[in-house]
């Protein structure tokens, strides 16, 4: 297998990495982050909602401004349109079983439809639900790269259709979904129907808050689920969904537990966001996050430099012979690869990693279905993902990595 780095490489530096995981999480996070939350640990230390002493104060006063700060961010109705969970999955959960179900808003006899890029985070918790709901879900295909053909999409809308859940961005190829022209005929078909028959739109921005522009109400995106360790460069451990006003009475609480509010009921407070926020806030994570989106307000780097990347990574990996890409370049430098039968994946990143210090992924990425049709069924792919502050230099050098392990492969078959 190919030699380790030249000595006067940057790679030769023991100390050195090349982080290209970012699709999992951002590494390093957004700057004062990490102090943040020690400042959080080691000067407050309280839980919000929960007492009305001084520090208590501060963790109240945290929740509010990181709350009225996302409404801003993704221009939601409200502040009451955005609540805490512990993560994208937890909140995609509380959406999805909060209405879709046996005796909730979105039940018996509906269509859903799902795109078939979709990640576990929202195909396991629809599966499920529909099944409890006797609900029907249809999976829509996507191309080889992992787009979606929007007509065929919006074509297979119903009578029965009451929810269309979809990935701004796949976790696998980077291919960012038409998401305001399907909200824009969803609402279309919204206006023709009766308060209790609309479809909710649901969007996993897993991949996109922090990355891309959203705005939900220009989008017509109803519920939008997002974590903060991954665009945003925020901790793990917290995550928001922002729901707009119009489900705010239909949906109901996933999860019971105290919420500091109405304390002698034995019910979930009715009112958006408690009704969906039960346990104590991560407040570590809270002002881990609220320092993201203040580091995020003053970075220079722009959306262009971050579409320049992908523009080097897929021009460098086209290039390279006996590798199959997947995805195309666009707003985000992430792609997947394939070295063929005689190097999997897995093994890949491992020489990789072993030998060029470089971290990538390797398999399914927790969305099984869209391998189908990238042909990649059996073994996954190899997927590279940057992000906020990958350089020039960290792309080329995988792309030359990936160059010699593909050269070393052709000469051994
Ligand atoms: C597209 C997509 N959706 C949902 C998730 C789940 O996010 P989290 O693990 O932060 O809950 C991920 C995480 O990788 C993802 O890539």
């Amino acid at each position: 297998m190919p030699s380790p780095p030249a000595a006067d490489s940057p790679v030769s530096d023991p100390n050195h990495r090349i982080y290209l995981d970012h699709a999992a999480t951002s590494w390093p996070k957004a700057q004062g982050v990490a102090e943040a939350m020690v400042d959080f640990m080691t000067n407050v230390g309280a839980s919000a909602s929960r007492g009305n002493h001084a520090s208590a104060m501060k963790a109240n006063e945290l929740t509010r401004s990181l709350r009225s700060r996302l409404t801003r961010f993704v221009n939601a109705e409200s502040a009451e349109c955005i609540s805490f969970h512990a993560g994208c999955t937890s909140a995609l959960n509380a959406v999805i079983h909060g209405l879709v179900g046996p005796s909730h808003a979105i039940g018996k006899d509906s269509h859903l439809l799902v795109s078939a890029v979709e990640h576990n985070a929202v195909l396991r918790p629809i599966l499920m639900a529909a099944n409890s709901a006797n609900a029907m879900l249809e999976e829509v295909p996507s191309d080889a790269h992992g787009s979606l053909p929007v007509d065929e999409l919006i074509g297979r809308i119903n009578d029965a259709t009451r929810l269309v859940a979809l990935s701004h961005v796949s976790n696998v190829t980077g291919a960012v979904q038409p998401i305001a022209d399907i909200g824009e005929a969803i609402s279309r078909i919204n206006q023709s129907r009766d308060a209790s028959n609309q479809i909710l739109f649901l969007c996993d921005a897993a991949q996109s808050l922090g990355y891309l522009p959203i705005d939900v109400q220009a989008l017509g995106v109803h519920a939008l689920a997002a974590p903060a360790h991954k665009g945003c460069g925020g901790p793990p451990g917290i995550g928001m969904l922002s729901l707009s006003p119009q489900w705010h009475d239909q949906i109901q609480p996933w999860m019971q537990g105290g919420t500091g509010h109405d304390g002698r009921s034995d019910e979930m407070p009715p009112s958006m966001p408690q009704k969906l926020e039960p346990g104590t806030m991560n407040l570590p994570a809270i002002a881990g996050w609220l320092a993201a989106m203040d580091s995020m307000a003053t970075r220079q780097e722009s959306a262009l430099v971050l579409a320049e990347r992908s523009q080097q990574l897929h021009r460098g990996l086209n290039a390279i012979e006996g590798i199959q890409v997947f995805g195309r370049p666009g707003p985000l430098p992430i792609a997947s690869l394939d070295f063929g039968p005689d190097l999997p994946p897995d093994d890949a990143a491992a020489i990789l990693d072993a030998e060029f210090r470089i971290e990538v992924r390797a398999g399914h990425h927790c969305a099984a279905r869209i391998h189908k049709y990238l042909g990649t069924e059996s073994a996954g792919t190899l997927r590279i993902s940057g992000g906020h502050g990958t350089n020039p230099e960290e792309i080329d050098a995988v792309i030359a990595a990936v160059a010699e392990i593909a050269a070393q492969i052709t000469s051994l078959t």
